[in-house]
């Protein structure tokens, strides 16, 4: 049986990841160490955590007596690091925060780990390891910075990042890097381009434009909308981890991307379509609105919802222009396909959102609330 130490789990990627794993794997027992910030809501994982197989303990990963307990108590065979700060437009307005759990919280959790996983030294001094184990960082593009009209993000482009949270990130791969070069450390790293799905905190570009939709309130695009991502599908994203760390090669970094690129301003044209033919064909999801607006027929209008709601607001500091991913290396090693089209999984991420207001209304209460009267205004 092996047993992870899967960080960051309460946020939006970690919880998809572990109910992967869950579902896929009879055999395994994972500990999940999160602080539960403004980010992470434990309700997300809340029927996951109820078992022997999957534990939860809120903690900040920063904390290195509480990761030596940890690595002593359960003896972990993986770790796969997702906890950090994840927002670009927080870390523009809050550095720091960003260099302290993504810089010094992934070192500490290096450093447990290499505390517990080493079993002696060769006669040049390098550390021997434990048989199987792997530490794993989930990575992102925006480590490789911005690119033009053409060109891909490979495993070899240069890091380049712009933003503080990109330069946290860089800067946890390469400490990631230092402990594999100085103590052959069985590292691996994935670099993802942006995910989308269930349980995305509507903070960031698609939950955040469905929310405001569902509202009547208008869609923020930063500048023109001709910023390009490329969207991935978050359970496409989660098998690629489960594939790296099983079956990957150690001290290696895999793209992870969709091949699916688009504007910001495609992007929500695409969301707004989606919920008002989502609402056409299935009247029930009209209920769901907060603005409801009734025709003369007694039906509850939704003629309003179209491009008329897009707001072009200032553009982000530094905006990175575009990413885009090469994802060969990881298809033609390790058989990785994005299964989910974008056409796909954008209809059951709105009908998730649709279906699941409760979860919303849950993880944007208090805080959140500031934060967007902050960004946005009153929009
Ligand atoms: P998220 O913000 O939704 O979740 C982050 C989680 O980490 C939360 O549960 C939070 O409580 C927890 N956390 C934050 N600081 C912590 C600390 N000091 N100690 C313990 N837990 C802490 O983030 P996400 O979108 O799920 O991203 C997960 C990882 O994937 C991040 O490392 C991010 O850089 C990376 N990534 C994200 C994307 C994307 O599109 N969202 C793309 C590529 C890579
Ligand atoms: P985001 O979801 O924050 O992810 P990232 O910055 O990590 O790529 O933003 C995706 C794109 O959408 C990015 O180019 C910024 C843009 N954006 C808007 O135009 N309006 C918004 O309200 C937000 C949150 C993002």
């Amino acid at each position: 049986m092996k047993t992870y130490l899967v960080t960051g789990a309460a946020g939006f990627i970690g919880a998809n990841f572990i109910k992967y794993l869950l579902k896929r794997y009879d055999n395994i027992r994972i500990v999940v160490l999160d602080a539960l910030t403004y980010a992470g809501n434990l309700g997300t994982i809340a029927d996951d955590i109820d078992n022997d197989r999957c534990i939860f303990v809120r903690g900040d990963i920063g904390d290195r007596s509480l990761a030596d307990e940890l690595f002593a108590r359960y003896k972990f065979d993986y770790v796969v690091n997702f906890a950090a700060e994840s927002h670009v437009d927080r870390s523009i307005e809050n550095p720091q925060l960003f260099l302290q759990t993504n810089i010094l919280g992934t070192q500490n959790l290096l450093d447990a780990a290499r505390r517990s996983w080493v079993t002696g030294h060769d006669e040049t001094g390098y550390p021997l390891w434990r048989n199987g184990v792997r530490f794993h960082q989930v990575s992102t593009d925006e480590v490789y910075g911005s690119l033009g009209a053409e060109g891909y993000f490979t495993e070899h482009t240069p890091l380049c990042p712009h933003s503080p949270y990109s330069a946290s990130k860089t800067s946890a791969d390469l400490f990631v890097m230092a402990y594999r070069d100085t103590y052959h450390m069985p590292v691996s790293i994935t670099r993802c381009s942006n995910n989308y799905g269930p349980y995305h905190f509507p903070e960031k570009l698609i939950p955040l434009i469905i929310k405001n939709i569902l509202e009547g309130k208008s869609l923020p695009v930063y500048g023109d909308g001709s910023n390009v991502r490329d969207w991935l599908y978050v359970e496409d994203h989660c098998k690629a981890i489960d594939l790296v760390i099983s079956q990957g090669r150690a001290g290696e970094v895999y793209n992870v991307g969709g091949h699916n690129e688009k504007t910001n301003l495609e992007i929500v044209r695409l969301t707004i379509a989606t919920i008002h033919r989502l609402m056409e064909s299935h009247p029930e999801y009209r209920k769901v609105l907060k603005k409801q607006v009734i025709t003369p027929d007694g039906d509850i209008d939704i003629s309003w919802i179209n491009d008329s709601l897009i707001t072009f607001v200032k553009d982000r500091l530094g905006h990175d222009q575009r990413y885009a991913i090469d994802p060969t290396k990881i298809h033609n090693e390790l058989g990785w396909v994005p299964e989910t089209t974008f056409e796909v999984g954008i209809v059951k991420t709105i009908e998730w959102y649709l279906n699941h207001q409760d979860w919303v209304e849950e993880v944007t209460s208090g805080e959140y609330q500031k934060y967007y009267d902050r960004m946005y205004g009153n929009r």
